[in-house]
């Protein structure tokens, strides 16, 4: 990534927001949509050109789980941690996930093949625990499957 169009990006997408009420949620967001996730250099620039503290941007982008701080993946791998998927099993799919692929929640494989996220309820709880690789969704998932979910999309 170029600093300079970075830079010419944040002032141009601060310039749209600047006289609008929350407009700090809605850079962020402007941000997010053109790289994918808010890289720390755009929040750099964000805290430069509003005046705000850096500290400022990160309670926003750390409060609300939709914004991504590292490159997002070729594939989003969903967990749902929602009660019910959460009571079926989900926790030992997310253990299966970290042990297999080695990233945590938040992270992206070394590869930038995978993203692995946690979710709350996908609105689907009869078929819980559910995982969704980007709009596909795997219902009542075990342990043992997660390593053939991974490896259909391995192979893509
Ligand atoms: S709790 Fe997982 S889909 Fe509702």
């Amino acid at each position: 990534m170029v600093i300079e169009t970075l830079s010419e990006d944040v002032r141009k997408v601060v310039e749209r927001w600047k006289d609008k009420e929350g407009n700090l949620i809605m850079i962020l967001h402007d941000i997010q949509d053109r790289y994918g996730y808010v890289p720390r250099e755009a929040s750099l620039e964000i805290s430069r050109q509003m005046d705000q503290p850096l500290a400022r941007i990160y309670e926003v982008l750390t409060f609300y789980n939709y914004f991504k701080l590292t490159p997002p993946g070729k594939f989003t791998i969903s967990v749902c941690m929602g009660t019910a998927c959460y009571l079926k099993g989900a926790p030992a799919l997310i253990d299966e996930i970290r042990h297999i692929l080695h990233v945590d929640e938040g992270e992206t494989t070394k590869d930038g093949l995978f993203h692995l996220q946690i979710v709350r309820c996908l609105g689907c709880c009869g078929l819980a625990p559910v995982i969704t690789v980007d709009h596909k969704v795997y219902s009542a998932v075990k342990r043992s499957d997660v390593a053939t979910i991974i490896g259909e999309h391995s192979k893509k």
